[in-house]
């Protein structure tokens, strides 16, 4: 039903795409299975911004032009996610053997204080670090994406962001995905007179096939083409949005701004069955979750489990119970706090972990103390490209929750994020996201807080297979497990290995979360007579992949099925 109702949604939105969408023509699919490519691939979870990436490869782009023009597209066409407010992470493997990643995670403002989102009885209040202008931390986007186009891109600010000027200025058609997001988040839209004015209609409802202009939005992408990164942290920018912050009693600064700085880090790297792992180091804790993950899991043949299978799932289930207990407690700012990176992901310490998990379920209490209980939210977007010359990259991107803080700097058109609510903002209290944190990842000034962003590229030989990474909070890191295992276990297809049903378990809450069609009904029920608790979900993570044939050079993508996003590739000339 689910898929049936996608397909309606997406056949609407590819015909607007191609008749209507000024500018924007090609063929379009949804899937690479039935089209293999080798002259580039661009995966997002927007066609528009999709389309944007594709034009710029067409034109001699490499992968990292066409990652920072799908970036700033998707600050205009997809605004629940996509972003100029907020902060991301870029991993990259170049052809010429370079293997980096960038972090642009937000920071906390200067005047952050430890309990600044506690009452005075010393209680967490989350609508303060979830909804508003307190719940944003400093944008890292613009500087992020600066940084990447300047020292490894090959075509200017202009080439790369003109065309979200273009659709700003003129527009673009409402998918319906978009105009019922709008409409599902009126209510908290309206609270906001920014907002309101942007992102509501006076008397109406957003219609499929609306035209949506944001004139304020082209002039900021405007003044970051003329002015760089001064274009958005100093000057006219830099002034709307510390007014916006001031007029809201908010905290964020000039010298906020000013100071912003996008830190290159290490990729953190493992190996699993032959592959090597490339993924993003704390202030992520996406990158070590995956390695302690796979290497618990390396103990295992899975394929003789069977995929999904009653095993398959509570050998994944344990090891991912014992890896999201490590994460509330030793993971945060690596500039702040000593994370114990190395023993995290040495393969000793897996199997000492491994060799607790025995044919029952074990008990979260018993792996670590902790609580809770929490709504989970499916947001931040993810992006994967390649281009022909094998230039890979990789890349999540955040505002927080749908539409970040629900707050748009007046005058300057963009959502700012609700990052702030990634903190630990009291040891023992879950966030959004029922994670719980400790000291690692409390909230200090100048700080980024805590990601679950897991932007992968897996290497056969030193040559990338696999472009990963999903949204979804806390489930994206298990989210990109199961596509990573589907692929190179079950040797899926990409489509298959993106599209199969998952499993989340993040340690407290103690149920798994599953969704349609990973067990039938006497899977489900061997699993509880194992002693695991199990919840339905109608979705876990919105994967955008690519997978990368190392014999043909041939190129296949898979947007998820869950979304509404656009794989194209470039076939051979
Ligand atoms: N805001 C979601 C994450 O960074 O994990």
């Amino acid at each position: 039903m689910l898929k049936q109702k996608l397909i309606f949604s997406k056949s609407i939105l590819i015909f607007l795409l191609l008749f209507f969408t000024p500018g924007l023509t090609g063929c379009t699919t949804f899937n690479g299975n039935e089209n293999l490519y080798s002259q580039g691939m661009v995966v997002s979870a927007d066609s528009l911004a999709t389309e944007v990436g594709i034009k710029i490869l067409r034109s001699g782009g490499n992968a990292i032009d066409a990652a920072v023009g799908v970036g700033f597209a998707l600050s205009v066409t997809y605004p629940v996610a996509g972003n100029l407010g907020g902060g991301g992470f870029m991993v990259i493997k170049k052809a010429n053997g370079e293997e980096f990643t960038l972090d642009y995670r937000e920071k906390a403002p200067k005047l952050a204080k430890r309990d600044m989102y506690l009452n005075s009885e010393g209680n967490f209040v989350d609508s303060l670090a979830q909804e508003g202008i307190l719940a944003s931390g400093v944008p890292g986007s613009v500087s992020g994406m600066l940084y990447a186009l300047a020292n490894h891109g090959t075509m200017s600010r202009e080439d790369v962001i003109m065309p979200s000027v273009e659709l700003a200025k003129k527009g673009f058609y409402l998918s319906e995905a978009t105009a019922n997001s709008f409409n599902r988040y009126r209510s908290s839209f309206i609270k906001f007179p920014s907002t309101t004015k942007y992102f509501t209609k006076d008397s109406a409802l957003f219609a499929p096939g609306d035209i949506f202009v944001q004139s304020d939005l082209a002039n900021t992408l405007g003044r970051i083409i003329e002015n760089g990164t001064d274009g958005f942290y100093r000057g006219k920018t830099a002034e709307l949005i510390v007014a916006q912050s001031q007029k809201m009693d908010g905290i964020i600064s000039f010298d906020d701004l000013m100071k912003y700085n996008t830190v290159v880090r290490e990729v953190v790297t493992g190996n699993y069955r032959g592959f090597k792992i490339l993924s993003m180091p704390p202030p992520s804790s996406g990158g070590i979750a995956l390695i302690e993950l796979l290497n618990i899991l390396e103990n295992i043949d899975l394929k003789s489990l069977g995929h999904n299978s009653t095993k398959y799932v509570h050998y994944l289930t344990e090891a991912m119970r014992r890896v999201y207990a490590d994460r509330s407690k030793y993971l945060g700012d690596p500039d702040f706090y000593p994370v114990p990176i190395d023993s995290l992901i040495s393969k000793n310490y897996a199997k000492k972990l491994y060799s607790q998990i025995t044919s029952s379920a074990s008990n979260s209490a018993d792996i670590l103390p902790g609580l809770v209980e929490s709504s989970e939210s499916m947001e931040t977007t993810h992006y994967s490209i390649i281009d022909k010359w094998g230039n890979a990259v990789s890349v999540t991107t955040t505002i927080n929750s749908g539409y970040g803080s629900k707050v748009v700097v007046d005058g300057a058109g963009f959502f700012l994020n609700n990052e702030m609510d990634d903190f630990s903002a009291k040891p023992g209290v879950p966030n959004q996201f029922g994670l719980l944190g400790s000291e690692a990842n409390s909230i200090e000034p100048g700080k980024r807080m805590l990601s679950s962003m897991t932007p992968t590229i897996v290497l056969k030989d030193d040559k990338p297979v696999l472009i990963v990474g999903s949204p979804g909070g806390s489930t994206i890191i298990t989210a990109v497990l199961q596509v990573v295992l589907n692929v190179l276990d079950f040797e899926m297809d990409v489509n298959e290995a993106v599209d199969a049903p998952r499993i989340h378990h993040q340690w407290y809450p103690e149920h798994i979360s599953i969704e349609d069609g990973v067990l039938d009904s006497s899977g489900t029920l061997e699993l509880i007579n194992m002693g695991h608790k199990v919840k339905d979900i109608p979705y876990l993570g919105l994967i955008e992949a690519i997978k990368i044939d190392q014999k043909t050079g041939r190129v296949s993508g898979a947007t998820d099925r869950r979304g509404f996003g656009l794989a194209k590739g470039e076939l051979d000339k």
